[in-house]
């Protein structure tokens, strides 16, 4: 099937949705996507920040959609074609979104552990108002502690239902969930009832914003200042591939790998990559782990800063530099 988007044409299967098609297109193309998250079944269709304009329908049926469609849930049709950065509209009615999903945010971005690989970050700064125009009191909730190695922290929670969502599928029993609807929603344990399985962990991983946080990196670190590294061990639950963040020597957190879009990885030979606790929590040692090298980190994170790999272009400019114009490079002076 050809579907356009923002004028690049690309070919997919039957089946494949706008936001997929973009993605396999690239992030010049790809909308924002709070909600979705292709590991896990029946996720997107909440959050609203994915939406696109179809200006055309089909080759069959030319006639544009008459309102924005969530691309997560919205398959293409053959001859589709799709706005998204292209259009106006659409980069004015994601605004809206990101302001309704602000409406209830707390202003904790400089205290907050998600700072600086968070996704609702990302989207406030590209797409939110400098303002709120909202003057009514903002929910309120008490930190929660579901177990003593996850921090729920209600108030910044988006609803996104992806923790949700990973503990049905990836855990032996989920006992947690949303609830109460739109305004009153929560996410709630049921008295909180500790998650406490060997998957559990994950949560944290997929959440995109700072709700769920890891008990045993809180405060510890902004995340700027760590240096991650991939690596791996013989573990007899999970794939053992995960991405262990130093400060100095210390082993200050160990996660998942995750891809561009902010996904955990699978393993090259098609393996889940969601990692389990033991290895999350139990092996904090550095000598626990077989380092592979540097994580390659896209260089417009906040987490590229100061670093290594950022370092190395930045030496390989000047020597080029240095060559272009006939100095001797520093090292080989006399
Ligand atoms: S969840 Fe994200 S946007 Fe919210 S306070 Fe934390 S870093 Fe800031
Ligand atoms: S806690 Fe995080 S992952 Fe769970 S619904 Fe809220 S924002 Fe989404
Ligand atoms: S990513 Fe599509 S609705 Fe959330």
């Amino acid at each position: 099937m050809k579907v356009t988007i923002d004028g690049i044409e690309i070919d997919v299967p039957k089946g494949t949705t706008i936001l997929q098609a973009a993605r396999m297109i690239g992030a010049q193309v790809a909308p924002p996507a709070m909600c979705y998250y292709s590991k896990l079944k029946t996720s997107g269709g909440y959050c609203r920040t994915c939406i696109v304009k179809v200006t055309k329908g089909s080759a069959q049926n030319p006639n544009p959609m008459p309102k924005p469609v969530a691309s997560c849930r919205t398959e293409v049709m053959d001859g589709m074609e799709v706005q998204n950065f292209t259009s106006p509209e659409v980069l004015e009615a994601r605004k809206g979104v990101v302001e309704f999903l602000l409406i209830n945010h707390p202003l904790d971005c400089p205290v907050c552990d998600q700072a600086g690989e968070c996704k609702l970050q990302d989207l406030g700064y590209e797409n939110g108002s400098a303002k709120t125009r909202y003057e009514f009191k903002r929910r309120e909730f008490e930190m929660i502690d579901i177990g003593d190695k996850i921090k729920l922290h209600m108030n910044r929670c988006i609803l996104c239902y992806r923790c949700v969502k990973t503990a049905e599928q990836f855990t032996d029993e989920r006992v947690h969930g949303v609830i109460h609807r739109g305004d009153m929603g929560e996410i709630s344990t049921y008295i909180e009832k500790v998650i406490d399985n060997d998957f559990s962990g994950n949560v944290i991983d997929v959440c995109p914003v700072g709700a769920l946080t890891d008990n045993t990196f809180r405060f510890k670190q902004r995340v700027w200042f760590t240096k991650p590294v991939d690596a791996h061990r013989n573990c007899p639950t999970c794939s053992g591939r995960v991405r262990v963040w130093l400060k100095g020597e210390e082993v200050v957190r160990v996660t998942a790998r995750k891809d561009e879009w902010d996904e955990i990885m699978d393993t090259p030979d098609g393996k889940s990559g969601f990692i389990c606790n033991s290895c999350r929590y139990d092996h904090k040692q550095k000598s626990d782990w077989v380092i592979e090298g540097p994580t390659q980190v896209n260089r417009h994170s906040v987490i590229s800063q100061n670093h290594y790999n950022h370092l190395n272009e930045l030496k390989v400019q000047v020597m080029k530099q240095q060559k272009a114009l006939g100095f001797m490079p520093l090292d080989k002076k006399p």
